[in-house]
């Protein structure tokens, strides 16, 4: 190999290692939709407390960014949840409540609730549950309830704004449907 040859390699070499190396970031940006795709848990703010009233359910929409591929679509309606607080004692402590995905696990319609039998009910199937998310049993129905598991719970938080005003956040996030135990999509 005689010296100018070397040369006029290495001279290519360098340029081939720069482009790939300025190339990457692009190809990142590029890439980076498909690696967020999935719904892993995101907190999102629900409602104020205040829309919340004691002692009967409440179904409220989760809205947020939904990245589909490359597009980014802002506030799209991701879901829905129910919200029950329960009856405060009065002894001035923080509101209970218990939060929970409103998609049906067996094939993911959203839940309604019957206020009259103070229970969850699915219009697809019937999948039935009580106030409290749990499945009811096939003896209790009186029929055989396709839901393999009960209503998914959803962690939340109440936080206060620099107004003062307290609100509902939710980790919002999707389980794989159809299946007794609660798997997460990550
Ligand atoms: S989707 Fe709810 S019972 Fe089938």
């Amino acid at each position: 190999m005689n010296r100018r040859f070397f040369l006029a390699l290495l001279t290519r070499l360098i340029g081939l290692g720069t482009a790939v190396a300025a190339a990457i970031p692009g190809l990142r940006l590029l890439l980076d939709p498909l690696r967020q795709k999935g719904s892993a848990a995101k907190r999102y703010r629900v409602a104020p407390l205040e829309a919340i009233p004691p002692g009967t359910p409440v179904r409220f929409a989760v809205r947020g960014q939904r990245i589909d591929a490359w597009k980014v679509f802002p506030e799209q309606i991701l879901g829905y949840v129910w919200v029950f607080r329960a009856a405060e004692s009065g002894n001035g402590g923080e509101p209970h409540l218990r939060v929970f995905s409103a998609t049906c696990p067996h094939l993911g319609c959203t839940v309604d609730y019957r206020t009259d039998k103070s229970s969850f009910l699915c219009p697809c199937h019937g999948g039935a549950f009580t106030n409290t998310g749990d499945r009811i049993p096939d003896e209790t129905l009186g029929y055989k309830n396709p839901a393999p598991r009960g209503l998914d719970p959803l962690p939340y938080e109440l936080v206060r704004d620099e107004t003062g005003k307290v609100w509902l956040e939710v980790e919002f996030q999707r389980f794989e449907l159809n299946t007794p135990e609660r798997k997460p999509i990550a």
